[in-house]
């Protein structure tokens, strides 16, 4: 089997049910956490209070998944602190949102957080090359980020290879993973292409619940 991280997204799961979700993807290796903020994107997901539940959600099933946060708001600098203090681990954020992802890579650090920069599917890659010395991991979009439930954008291979051969120059362990129409009809070839990670939010929550959907991405990747 391919060596993949899986990290299904809550934003495709039932709230109502919230916990039973979580417990039902609790093989998964991270817990992908989008937040929105009506600004950076068109949408408005949802913040503290979710990440607190998923945390205490994790915390009770004690299986240490990594909470995966994915920050799609304008300016993130203003509210690491208070993601980092709501439960995430990872903390990651979008290039196009702040004129200092570099001073936000170091502050997420400091604040003992692993630091993710994320790239719209329209930014130059070139980017991330500053910033591939300093980052855990580099979030590639293969759709434009504010809403679950789109078409997966096949430039996102040629992208992935681009950066994973970056990633190896530099002798980094960075992961690299991507987010947005993942399903088990492209995450071989994603994988194969140099990902190490994949989000996945209707292709795990949507069709016969998370486990099915979970056990379906982990068997087209072994
Ligand atoms: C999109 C989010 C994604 C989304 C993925 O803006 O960043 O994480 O939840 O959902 P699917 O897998 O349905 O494209
Ligand atoms: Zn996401």
């Amino acid at each position: 089997p391919l060596p993949v991280l899986l990290a299904p997204s809550i934003l495709a799961s039932d709230f109502t049910r919230l916990g039973q979700e979580i417990e039902s993807i609790q093989d998964a290796e991270y817990l992908h956490v989008d937040v929105m903020d009506g600004l950076f994107v068109p949408n408005i997901s949802f913040g503290f209070p979710i990440l607190e539940a998923a945390r205490r959600t994790r915390d009770t099933l004690g299986t240490g998944q990594i909470l995966d946060v994915h920050l799609m708001i304008e300016r993130p600098e203003r509210y690491l602190k208070d993601f980092a203090s709501a439960g995430a681990d990872s903390i990651t954020v979008h290039v196009e949102a702040t004129p200092h992802v570099h001073r936000c890579v170091q502050t997420i650090r400091e604040l003992g957080r692993r630091a993710g920069v994320v790239l719209n599917p329209g930014t130059s890659l070139e980017t991330l090359r500053p910033l591939i010395g300093s980052v855990d991991l580099i979030l590639i979009m293969s759709v434009n980020p504010g809403f679950g439930g789109q078409s997966f954008l096949p430039q996102t291979y040629e992208r992935v290879q681009t950066v994973r051969r970056w990633l190896d120059e530099a002798g980094s362990d960075a992961v690299l993973e991507v987010d947005g129409g993942v399903t088990a009809d492209n995450a071989r070839q994603l994988a194969e292409a140099g990902a190490t990670a994949l989000v996945a939010g209707s292709s795990v929550f949507g069709a016969d619940g998370g486990r099915a959907g979970l056990a379906r991405l982990r068997a087209s990747l072994s």
